[in-house]
């Protein structure tokens, strides 16, 4: 008997954060150690978004707001999305949550029962099967690999769809492979979507902005009108306006499904905070152009980082079309043994041994479930990405 509750059984805690969290206290304890493991830009929040939320305290924008988002912000997110989107949506279709994973979160614990499934490819972002698995439901896995530079087929994702599926989840660009669908791609994925007319899509786009060499960035809604009546469009102000830590995430979908997630948030959070709606209102309202001359820094992190990996003995990284991760190969290195005298038998010896022998944190691919591989998040300083990728190859060089 235990006193806590048997859903918490059911989840793991979110391996990104422990691998920062270990990093940290490397650190603190004296140890020369290079974190890649964050998911968040190093960039700082725009100024103007900063002096949209002072202004915001001083005219005592400081009350409670109406749960799932106030009228500015959400007339700001039917704009965003008819603007960047082609897509129209009215406020009633709009819920504004405490971060995207909040919407997310909401989603899924709104329309799942125990026995439905959730076709998630793989690798995926370490919070969708844990929400799943919470709200007792069954995550159905889809295994990508490197040879479809981590990608669904149409095929496999036909494969997956049984009477019990309620959702699909697609991410892209993608967190941890970075690999985004072009127009065509997905198009071949709604075709199969729209003869199921039982399975809901949920399109986590929250890396929209963070796309290279003049990818043109898609999302289901607006590849196959038909789907728009059953899609959650997931997105956010987090990782494009550099925003984590204010926490607003939205999502656009049916008036049914948008009622019954703002029922589910008056009974937990309430409205996300006011100050930070109103900076989320300027970041979707103002100027744009930074995001574009930040891309271009990711590009280039990117490029050096993809580079310096396949030059590493063992190693083999693709190069994704967006976000800020890089997912490389570590199968050449399987069975060897390190400098330090390790075995490593899977990506998290991998990792673990690349962290107590060379101070770089990354996170191993197993938490997104896909093996052997380890997540590197380029979103940090150019020089710390080359001391990083430098100490990467001397590790690699010394598996015997
Ligand atoms: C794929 C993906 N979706 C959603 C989120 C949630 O972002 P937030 O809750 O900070 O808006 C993240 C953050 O890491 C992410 O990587």
């Amino acid at each position: 008997m235990t006193f806590l509750a048997d859903s918490l059984a059911r989840i793991k805690p979110s391996a990104t954060i422990a691998v920062s969290d270990k990093a940290r206290r490397l650190k603190a304890a004296g140890r020369d150690v290079i974190g890649l493991g964050a998911g968040e830009p190093d960039f700082d929040t725009p100024d103007n978004i900063k002096d949209a939320a002072i202004r915001a305290i001083k005219a005592g924008k400081t009350k409670y707001t109406t749960v799932d988002g106030i009228p500015e912000l959400k007339a700001a997110i039917a704009a965003k999305f008819k603007r960047e989107n082609n897509l129209d949506y009215k406020p009633e279709e709009i819920s504004v949550g405490t971060g995207g994973k909040q919407v997310l979160f909401n989603a899924l614990m709104t329309t799942l029962n125990p026995g439905d499934e959730v076709v998630i490819p793989a690798p995926y972002w370490v919070s969708y099967p844990e929400i799943v698995a919470l709200a007792g439901a069954t995550p159905v896995v889809v295994a990508t690999d490197l040879a479809s530079s981590f990608k669904l087929s149409a095929q496999a994702l036909e494969t997956a769809i049984t009477p019990r599926t309620k959702w699909v989840i697609f991410n892209s660009p993608s967190n941890p492979s970075g690999a985004a669908y072009t127009r065509a791609e997905l198009k071949a994925l709604t075709d199969v979507l729209v003869r199921h007319e039982q399975v809901w899509v949920l399109t986590d786009d929250i890396y929209e902005h963070l796309t290279y060499d003049g990818f043109v960035f898609a999302t289901a809604a607006e590849v196959e009108a038909a789907l728009k009546s059953r899609t959650l469009t997931l997105n956010g102000v987090s990782k494009a306006y550099a925003m984590t830590g204010w926490r607003i995430g939205y999502g656009a979908g049916p008036t049914m499904l948008i009622k019954a997630m703002a029922k589910l948030q008056s009974q937990s959070t309430t409205n996300p905070s006011s100050i930070s709606q109103w900076a989320a209102v300027e970041a979707l309202n103002g100027p744009q152009d930074f995001i574009a001359e930040r891309a271009e820094v990711f590009r280039q992190r990117r490029d050096l980082v993809v580079s310096m990996l396949n030059q590493a003995p063992g190693l083999t990284c693709p190069r994704p079309e967006g976000a800020f991760y890089v997912f490389p190969s570590c199968q050449g290195t399987m069975g060897k043994k390190t400098a330090g005298g390790k075995t490593l038998a899977s990506d998290e010896d991998f990792v673990t041994a690349l962290l107590e022998e060379e101070g770089v944190a990354v996170v191993h691919g197993a938490a997104f479930g896909l093996s052997p591989f380890f997540r590197i998040s380029y979103a940090t300083a150019t020089e710390a990405l080359e001391e990083a990728c430098g100490r990467i190859h001397r590790f690699c060089a010394g598996l015997r």
